[in-house]
């Protein structure tokens, strides 16, 4: 295990009814309230009016931001950051998923920084600070609502990054179970093999002695796969969309890889494939993730055995270890054919045509990944057989 420092100060406030917490939480943080928001699902499942009508309650203005794309674009976080500037907010509640909080951190640091926002997303510069938000999150999936962790998507230059900053961990994010009865079923099922993504890029990881991180992340995979069936043959089962969410939040708040690094290799892929043919997230990291195993199966073998063994079941009597981690490999597949998510790029008509120009924006330096390193031609292969 490494050392570590473990330090997340986002307040999570979790379960039925706690969308009331915000006449508690709001006035914390200030008067001149910024609401994000995306296409417009929480105004058509109730939760934009309740929150309106929360916040009458209390003595304050409120400004909105709305249409935040699913992979936020750079364009719309520049009017985030004119809003606040403009009308001098002090608060930010963002109401949706990943890509309206994500969308909202880059607004929260672009609203206090003097240069272009774009400079802290590519890493050329850092930020200093950040007006608070909260959020209120509708869909369990990326983990944004407890990460420091944001994704935004420059639509010009076609480049989708991850950045990070001790500044962007929400100040509290609510999570009422009942406000993701309306999600989708894609969408549901993009969220859950997102959270499964997230666990297992933890898992596949060199460092020595982790067997409670990788019990937590068996354990959060098996939990996953026990709910998303049930939501998805009811979408209001209460308890199933309960375990998601906290699902969703535990797969990706720091907590399962505290003295271990993973290898995001599937996520850098992911993102080059959405910066060129603008997919939902979870639908491409479904279709890469299982080719990226099998790719570098030398070096993922021994974890991919362990999964097979420990979370689907695989009974390793008279099999060899390659033969136990493809067996694992078959049913982590077939896991996700039977949630119904996509598992082929062809299924988002992406053909072979761009190849080369996603597999260049994933490794701009030539190499990506920690665990099982892959080159610009391991990136071109692993996104060839996901055609
Ligand atoms: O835009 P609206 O109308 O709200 O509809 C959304 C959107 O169309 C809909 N939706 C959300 N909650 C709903 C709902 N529809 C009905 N009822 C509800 N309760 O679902 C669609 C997808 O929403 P989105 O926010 O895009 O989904 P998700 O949470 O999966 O976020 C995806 C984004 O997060 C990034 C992804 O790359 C992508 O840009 N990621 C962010 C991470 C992070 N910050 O830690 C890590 C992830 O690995 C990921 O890369
Ligand atoms: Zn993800």
């Amino acid at each position: 295990m490494e050392n570590f420092t473990f330090n997340n100060p986002t307040k999570l406030i979790f379960g039925r009814d706690t969308l009331d917490e915000l006449k508690t939480e709001i006035p914390k943080y200030g008067s001149r309230i910024l609401i994000t928001y995306g296409g417009g699902s929480i105004k058509r499942n109730g939760i934009y009016d309740r929150t309106l009508d929360l916040l009458a309650a209390l003595d304050m203005q409120i400004f909105e931001l709305s249409g935040i794309e699913a992979n936020p674009r750079l364009t719309t976080v520049y009017e985030g950051i004119t809003l606040c500037r403009e009308e001098k907010i002090d608060f930010i509640l963002a109401i949706g998923g990943g890509s309206v909080i994500d969308a909202t951190k880059a607004i929260a640091v672009g609203a206090l920084y003097e240069g272009d926002v774009w400079d802290i997303i590519t890493g050329q510069d850092e930020a200093k600070k950040a007006l608070p938000f909260g959020t209120v999150l509708t869909i369990a999936a990326t983990g944004s609502e407890m990460n420091p962790i944001s994704v935004i998507t420059n639509w010009e230059t076609k480049e989708k990054l991850l950045w990070t900053s001790p500044y962007v961990y929400p100040a509290f994010s609510i999570l009422d179970p009942v406000h993701t009865f309306s999600v989708p079923k894609e969408q549901t099922i993009y969220g859950a093999v997102d959270i499964m993504s997230h666990a297992m890029e933890h898992y596949f990881s060199a460092a020595p002695n982790t067997p409670l991180n990788e019990r937590m992340v068996e354990s959060l995979l098996t939990t996953v796969m026990e709910a998303a069936p049930k939501v998805l043959a009811n979408p209001e089962d209460y308890e199933g969309r309960a375990t998601l969410l906290f699902c969703g939040t535990m797969a990706f708040n720091g907590v399962l890889n505290q003295g271990m690094n993973g290898d995001w290799s599937t996520h850098v892929i992911e993102h080059a494939v959405s910066a060129v043919y603008d997919i939902p997230h979870g639908g491409g990291i479904g279709i890469i993730f299982p080719h990226w195993i099998r790719h570098h199966l030398d070096t993922t073998e021994k974890k991919m055995k362990q999964l097979a063994i420990r979370v689907f079941e695989v009974d390793p009597v008279g099999k060899s270890d390659r033969e136990i981690a493809e067996e694992g490999l078959k049913r982590l597949r077939q896991t996700w054919d039977q949630f119904g998510a996509p598992n082929r790029l062809m299924d988002y008509q992406i053909d072979d045509q761009r190849l080369l120009e996603m597999a260049s924006k994933a490794a701009p330096s030539g190499r990506i990944g920690g665990f099982a390193p892959s080159t610009l031609e391991d990136v071109t292969e692993i996104l060839k057989s996901s055609l």
